[in-house]
C-alpha cells in the first residue's frame, strides 16, 4: 500500500457518544493511528428507528467520514452494524469493520457453560444480530437476548452510577440473572459506559463482553491484511465531530476517556443529508 494511504486516519462513527467506548479501545490497541470520530448526537437514538432509517443514517455517517479522507471505517454502533454493515461495505471501497462478528467471537471464546446473554438496543435485539452470529460460530450455545433502550439516554446523560441507572438495570436484567448465563455481551457501544452498574446488578460471576475490545482487535487484523498501518511513531490524535451542540458530549467524553477533549466540532445536519 502506498505511503499516503497508510497515513490517513481511521474513521469511527456512532449515533452519539457510545462509539467513544470503541475509540478508547482503538487508542490503546493502535496508539499511533489518528482517528476521526463522528457522533450523530442530533439524531440519537438509532436503536428505536426502522431498519430503513438506520440504513439511511449509517450510509450518511459513513459518507461524512469518507469525505474526511479516512483509510478505514469502524461502525462503532451495534445497531448500524446489525442492520446496515453490508450496505456500507458495498457503497465504499475501503475496509469497514463492525461490532457484531468480533463481539460474538469473543463471547463464544469466553463462555464455559454455553449460556450467553446479549443486551442491546431494540433494533439490534429485534434483528437477532448476535444470536445469529453466535449460533453460526457454535450452534450448541444458548443465547438469551434483552433490549435495554433506556441505557442509551442514561449513558448520553452521563448517569454512570446514578440511582436511576441501578433501578433501570435491575428491572432490565433480573430475568437474565435467573437464566444462569456466564457471559453477557454489551451489544450496544453505549453500555460499557454503564459497565460498573451492569456488572453489579448481573452479578460478579458473569463475564461482561465489551465488543469494542474485540472490534479493535479486528481493526488491527484488517490493517495487517491490507498493509494499512501508519509508519508514524508518535502518539496519534483524535478529532471529534458531532451533529448537535457539543457541551454534553464533551462532558461525558472527558469523564469516560479521563482526559481533556477540546477538538470537538459541530457540523450541520444538512451536511450529512445533502452529500
Ligand atoms: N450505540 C449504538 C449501538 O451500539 C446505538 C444506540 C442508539 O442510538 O440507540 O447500538
Amino acid at each position: 500500500m502506498n505511503f499516503m494511504e497508510k497515513e490517513k486516519p481511521i474513521g469511527v462513527f456512532d449515533s452519539g457518544i457510545g462509539g467513544l467506548t470503541v475509540v478508547k479501545r482503538l487508542a490503546s490497541t493502535l496508539p499511533v493511528e489518528n482517528l476521526v470520530y463522528f457522533g450523530d448526537t442530533a439524531r440519537v437514538p438509532y436503536g428505536s428507528k426502522s431498519n430503513a432509517t438506520v440504513v439511511e443514517y449509517g450510509l450518511q455517517d459513513a459518507r461524512f467520514l469518507i469525505n474526511k479522507n479516512v483509510k478505514a471505517i469502524v461502525v462503532a454502533c451495534n445497531t448500524v452494524s446489525s442492520i446496515a454493515l453490508n450496505e456500507i461495505k458495498n457503497a465504499f471501497h475501503i475496509p469497514v469493520i463492525g461490532m457484531i462478528e468480533p463481539g460474538a467471537e469473543f463471547a463464544v471464546r469466553e463462555t464455559n457453560n454455553k449460556r450467553i446473554g446479549v443486551i442491546g438496543t431494540r433494533a439490534t435485539i429485534m434483528n437477532q444480530a448476535y444470536s445469529n452470529a453466535i449460533k453460526k460460530l457454535n450452534p450448541g450455545v444458548e443465547v438469551f437476548e434483552k433490549a435495554c433502550p433506556l441505557f442509551v439516554p442514561l449513558a448520553e446523560e452521563g448517569w454512570i452510577k446514578h440511582q436511576a441507572t441501578y433501578d433501570i438495570a435491575e428491572e432490565y436484567l433480573k430475568e437474565l440473572r435467573d437464566l444462569e448465563i456466564d457471559t453477557l455481551v454489551l451489544g450496544c457501544t453505549h453500555y460499557p459506559i454503564l459497565a460498573e452498574v451492569i456488572q453489579e446488578v448481573i452479578g460478579k460471576n458473569v463475564k461482561l463482553v465489551d465488543s469494542g475490545i474485540a472490534s479493535a482487535e479486528a481493526v488491527m487484523r484488517e490493517l495487517d491484511r491490507c498493509d494499512l498501518h501508519t509508519n508514524a511513531y508518535s502518539q496519534g490524535h483524535q478529532d471529534y465531530f458531532v451533529s448537535d451542540i457539543p457541551v454534553k458530549f464533551k462532558e461525558v467524553a472527558e469523564l469516560f476517556l479521563g482526559k481533556n477533549v477540546n477538538n470537538i466540532q459541530k457540523i450541520d445536519l444538512e451536511m450529512l443529508t445533502v452529500i
